[in-house]
């Protein structure tokens, strides 16, 4: 399938029958990407700020994973999206989407996918409102990927898995899609469009437990299983309750033997930022779910309670720990 007609459809093929992809946001899972599909011979445009574009055109990418490998390649960059593409990558984190999507004019876009890979869900009405229904398809990734500097990239978990699942574009090229990231090594899940909400919900639904009660309360995973273990159920069933509002199931018995499984010292990517005193997704991940129950009528006290005390801890500068 990556040899359809449909992938083709949004700009040139790259040099020996590759695709053109442009990589929004060339970070942690942005520059993985880009790296993965460059390695695999497809034409990569990476999108991001003067620095770190300057940075890519004269070092290239480079990635070092226990999965993939350390390598290094070399990748085009612009500061703006200037050409129509196969697929374009969304990758900023939420706090930067807004200000990042104006890299990517809907006019140079062409027929290109857009494939966000943000946590939350809010981003794709964003996307679907600035850019043609029929071109974006939501992805969720599991990975731990980290940008250590502009363009260095180290993937650290021993998985990259993504799904896909679009109710607005067609099936067949969501199906080339997910061959494409597959044939770059990536390990994908390509869904029934009627299962979007099911994707977004199910990752979720583990992370925000997971991501909220460690920054609150400045402990790793290991911490939450000793001292906080009520209130992982209590939240992981409070998005239950949502997504099941939706349509989606969630399996919460499954999620906490996914955590019971998961390193005791291990941190979340909201947690690191809160130490680092960057910008919290805690709009994305938290706020955004307590307005869907808000419109739904469903109680969700232990997670209002959570964003509450994170926004007020961000807020006095003391980046949501307490
Ligand atoms: N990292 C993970 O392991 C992981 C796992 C699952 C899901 N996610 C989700 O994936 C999303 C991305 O996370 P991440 O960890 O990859 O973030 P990240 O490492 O911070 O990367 C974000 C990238 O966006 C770039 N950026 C910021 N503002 C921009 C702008 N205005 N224009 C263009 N690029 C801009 C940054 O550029 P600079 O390099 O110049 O700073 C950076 O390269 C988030 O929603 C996150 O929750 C992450």
């Amino acid at each position: 399938m990556i040899g359809s007609a449909d992938m083709q459809a949004g700009g040139a093929a790259g040099a020996g029958g590759g695709r053109t992809v442009a990589v929004l946001g060339p970070g942690g899972v942005g520059g993985l990407f880009a790296g993965v599909l460059a390695r695999a011979g497809h034409r990569v445009i990476c999108l991001a700020g003067e620095e770190t574009a300057t940075a890519l055109r004269k070092d290239g990418l480079a990635v070092r994973s226990d999965t993939f490998g350390e390598f290094t390649v070399a990748v085009e960059a612009d500061t703006v999206l200037r050409e129509a593409v196969d697929a374009c990558v969304v990758a900023p984190k939420e706090t930067a989407l807004v200000a990042a999507l104006d890299r990517v004019p809907r006019e140079a876009l062409g027929a290109g996918l857009v494939v966000p890979l943000l946590n939350g869900f809010e981003h794709v009405s964003v996307l679907r409102e600035r850019y043609p229904a029929e071109q974006v398809v939501p992805g969720t990734i599991r990975i731990e990927s980290t940008r250590v500097a502009p363009g260095q990239i180290v993937h650290s978990s021993p998985f990259a898995a993504v799904d896909l699942a679009s109710r607005t574009v067609p099936a067949e090229r969501v199906a080339a899609l997910g061959a494409l990231l597959s044939g770059a090594g990536l390990t994908v899940r390509v869904r029934d469009g009627g299962d979007e909400d099911a994707i977004l919900w199910e990752k979720l639904s583990f992370l925000a437990p997971m991501a909220l009660l460690t920054t609150r309360y400045a402990v790793p995973v290991g911490g939450l299983r000793t001292d906080h273990h009520d209130e992982v159920v209590a939240v992981m069933e409070e998005y239950a309750s949502v997504a099941a509002a939706l349509g989606a199931t969630i399996d919460v018995a499954a999620m906490l033997r996914l955590l019971d499984g998961a390193r005791d010292t291990m941190r979340t990517s909201m947690q690191r930022d809160a130490e680092a005193g960057r910008p919290l997704e805690l709009d994305a991940i938290g706020g955004a779910m307590l307005r869907e129950a808000d419109r739904r009528g469903l109680p969700t006290p232990v997670t209002a309670r959570l964003v509450a005390e994170l926004t007020a801890a961000a807020g006095d500068g003391a980046g949501g720990a307490s």
